[in-house]
């Protein structure tokens, strides 16, 4: 698919439909009206019947409406004027998209309006519409090639800006889609050696610097924790190392570390997950493959600050090599860990990884993880649970959160919380009794992250989306993905 601009009056550009926004109640833009005159009071018709309320997402869709060049007009609803923004334009217009494909349109006009500068209106369109393109049929082999986008023009209107955020709107999308490629992946086609040599091609095509930490290389330096959940599988772990410098010498001394955990498929180990949905365990790399996506869009957005992304990979199983509850590893800080559930194996690669990227002189440091099944308990599949020790830090992340349309909810880390976290036998376990789980688990990265600020996602409820919803298939959401190329841009520009 490709996205360019138009800056002719909507009504007048030949294409096989035109989409607008329609928004709930009398309060509409200017070109509503002009439109309904245009078709002879159709969207008045459409309005008051009840076929387009305006209400969130719900769509009409009219055949040979009078007085447009267009013969479709599909109307995608907005909710009320006073709450639209920038991720309900990226909605309305990945609505319109998705719509439009199934009734097997190949080109549209999507009219980027709202009270917005044209620049935030053309990328928020820009990543709605590329995010909204994603399939996760890859393996499917008879797939109907007719549903198919083939071009999207952007109306907007000419202002400074407009083309370089259509060129940065595309990127991004195509960084989330990137992401949600690779967690679509099943576990025997994306091993934890598949995954280093996507990134590696990632690496080459996007001229980042590589490196690939092996076993050996990791046994040498004492990553523990990382090598006790790698032992029980024949898939070889590895930490992948992506850096990007700035082309101009950073004048602060920040240095942003993103850290994305990639277990390729998790069993749970010896401490075995039930059968029933386990093989969702596929996407429990979402974070890793989130934060080499981020990679691939900074390479070419090139933020005014150096950025490096640790990804530790290895895959959770249950062989005869495996480690066992009550093993006792050392990880990389030098902190003993009791291993109580084998199923905790995401903080511990975390925790290697963290250490790591401290060493490497990550001086600000985010991980995204699908870390726990209580982090879903606690906040559904519409917020991504947030934890810091660094609170002015997580507001930076959060306002980014915030214009890119993630949902983001701040959860608690105090000290309190280090009570549930004792071993008698070692300096940590790698879990807490039960209740408060996802705040147990930021807890144990926290120890890692020690004085480095540090903001901590969980994103098990948000990484894969059970039921599709009007601009995206249900999958993998590559959620994060565009939360951080944001950060990472501001904190250049700061
Ligand atoms: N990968 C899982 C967490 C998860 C759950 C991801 C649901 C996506 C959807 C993680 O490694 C895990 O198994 N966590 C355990 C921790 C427990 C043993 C303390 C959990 O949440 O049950
Ligand atoms: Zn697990
Ligand atoms: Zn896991």
């Amino acid at each position: 698919m490709t996205l360019n601009l138009t800056f002719d009056s909507p009504e007048s550009i030949p294409s096989e439909a035109l989409a607008v926004v329609i928004y709930e109640g009398d309060r509409q833009e200017a070109l509503l009206d002009r439109l309904d005159s245009l078709t002879g009071g159709l969207i008045g018709d459409l309005r008051r019947s009840g076929e387009a309320s305006g209400k969130a997402f719900e769509t009409a869709l009219v055949h040979r409406p009078q007085g447009l060049a267009a013969p479709r007009l599909l109307l995608v609803g907005a909710g009320k004027p006073e709450n639209f923004d920038a991720a309900n334009l990226r909605k309305a217009a990945g609505t319109a998209l998705r719509r439009l494909k199934e009734k097997g349109v190949h080109e549209f006009v999507f009219v980027a309006s709202g009270p917005l500068p044209a620049p935030a209106r053309v990328a928020a369109a820009a990543e709605g519409l590329v995010a909204a393109d994603f399939e996760p049929d890859s393996y499917k082999t008879d797939k109907k090639d007719d549903k198919r986008i083939d071009r999207v023009a952007i109306a907007a209107t000419r202002e400074a800006g407009v083309e370089a955020a259509l060129d940065r709107g595309v990127i991004v999308g195509e960084a989330q889609n990137f992401a949600r490629a690779l967690s679509n992946e099943p576990a025997n086609l994306l091993t934890p050696k598949d995954l280093v040599a996507r990134a590696e091609q990632m690496a080459r095509e996007s001229g980042l610097e590589i490196e690939v930490l092996d076993e050996a290389r990791m046994r040498e330096l004492g990553m523990g924790a990382l090598l006790g959940v790698a032992q029980g599988s024949a898939e070889p772990p590895a930490l992948i190392v992506l850096r990007y410098r700035p082309p101009e010498p950073p004048t602060s001394a920040v240095h942003l570390g993103l850290v994305g955990k990639a277990v390729t498929f998790d069993t749970g180990g010896i401490s075995i997950k039930p059968a029933d949905g386990m093989e969702k365990m596929k996407y429990d790399m979402a974070g890793g493959a989130g934060m080499i996506a981020v990679m691939r869009a900074l390479a070419k957005l090139k933020p005014a600050v150096p950025v490096s992304a640790f990804v530790p990979t290895v895959e959770n199983m249950p062989g005869s090599r495996a480690q066992r509850p009550g093993d006792i590893v050392t990880a990389l800080s030098g902190k003993t860990v009791e291993v109580i559930n084998t199923d905790a194996e995401g903080r511990l690669i975390l925790a290697d990884a963290i250490t790591w990227a401290r060493r490497q002189g990550a001086t600000h440091l985010v991980d995204a993880a699908t870390l726990t099944g209580a982090i879903v308990v606690a906040l559904g599949y519409y917020n991504v649970g947030v934890f810091t020790n660094d609170q002015p830090f997580c507001d930076r992340l959060l306002a980014s959160a915030r214009d890119s349309g993630e949902k983001m909810w701040p959860m608690p880390l105090d000290d309190d919380y280090k009570e549930q976290l004792k071993s008698i036998i070692a300096d940590l376990p790698n879990v807490g009794p039960r209740w408060g789980g996802a705040i147990t688990a930021a807890m144990f990265l926290k120890e890692f992250a020690e004085t480095t600020p540090w903001v901590h996602l969980d994103i098990a409820g948000t990484a894969w989306l059970e039921d599709a919803r009007p601009y995206m298939p249900k999958g993998p959401t590559g959620v994060g993905v565009r939360t951080l190329i944001d950060l990472a841009m501001k904190m250049g520009a700061s």
